[in-house]
């Protein structure tokens, strides 16, 4: 049975304190959730945030590693370094990654064979823009994500990574995909996988949405049947929304 999460991602937000305060609020609202919580913070607040939820169902992700395994590479965080921290996920492959720092399918192909390496298990985002869905490519677009990043892997470490499928119209703006929009897209990728790897694993997988997904908006988009969660932005920077997020699950 795949696992249902919850996972989300601070981004660029909340200096270290603040994290801390946060992670210190989650860990007292999320006592026995239902599905799987992981919380994606910046590079320095893992260790910290890692130890502080160790006894805690919350579980800890990276939100990008570098594309090298050690070296003179200033400034950049290695996957091995990710995972001395306590961290057990990574989120790789976000649009923004993609847009600002233009990560492309062969640098996101180094990442998550890294990430996994490191006993990181990968949560691999993929999605389309606003133009590529207006002229109905969505579905092209994110097979040759797939086929670029991951479709290379073993079956065995396919099994590890976590898919998020984010229509990147939709991260931070507002405007969420519907629940029919999103169920179309998962089992479209659910059957990707099955072509590639077979139903077992295409059944294993979790694929989680994101995109704008709130309080208000997550039980209809997690009733889905190929909708196994949810990667969620802006409403994971407070405890209540993210916790009934969470419930809603
Ligand atoms: P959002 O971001 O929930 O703020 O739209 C989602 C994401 O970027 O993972």
């Amino acid at each position: 049975m795949r696992k249902k999460m919850v996972a989300g991602n601070w981004k660029m937000n909340k200096n270290l304190q603040e994290g801390m305060a946060l992670a210190t609020e989650l860990k007292n609202t999320i006592i026995n959730p239902t599905c799987d919580v992981v919380i994606g913070t910046p590079f320095i607040h893992l260790a910290s945030v890692a130890e502080l939820l160790k006894d805690s169902p919350i579980q800890v992700a990276a939100e990008n590693c570098a594309d090298k395994e050690k070296g003179a590479y200033t400034g950049e965080v290695s996957a091995e370094m990710v995972a001395s921290t306590g961290a057990t996920y990574c989120i790789l492959g976000h649009s923004e990654r993609r847009a600002y720092y233009h990560e492309t399918y062969e640098i996101l192909k180094e990442k998550v064979l890294l990430a996994l390496a490191n006993n990181l298990a990968p949560i691999f985002c993929i999605g389309e823009v606003k133009e590529e869905r207006e002229s109905g490519v969505q579905n092209d677009v994110v097979k040759a994500q797939l086929e670029g990043s991951v479709f290379n892997l073993s079956k065995e470490d396919f099994g590890k990574i976590v898919l998020a499928y984010e229509p990147v119209w939709a991260i931070g703006t507002g405007l969420t995909a519907t629940p029919q929009q999103a169920q179309e897209m998962h089992a479209y990728i659910r059957s990707l996988i099955a072509a590639k790897y077979g139903e077992e694993v295409a059944d294993n997988t979790t694929i989680l949405y994101g995109g704008s997904c709130n309080a208000k908006n997550a039980a209809e988009l997690f009733a889905n049947p190929d909708v196994d969660g949810g990667l969620i932005g802006g409403a994971s920077l407070k405890a209540e929304d993210f916790a009934a997020i969470i419930a809603a699950r």
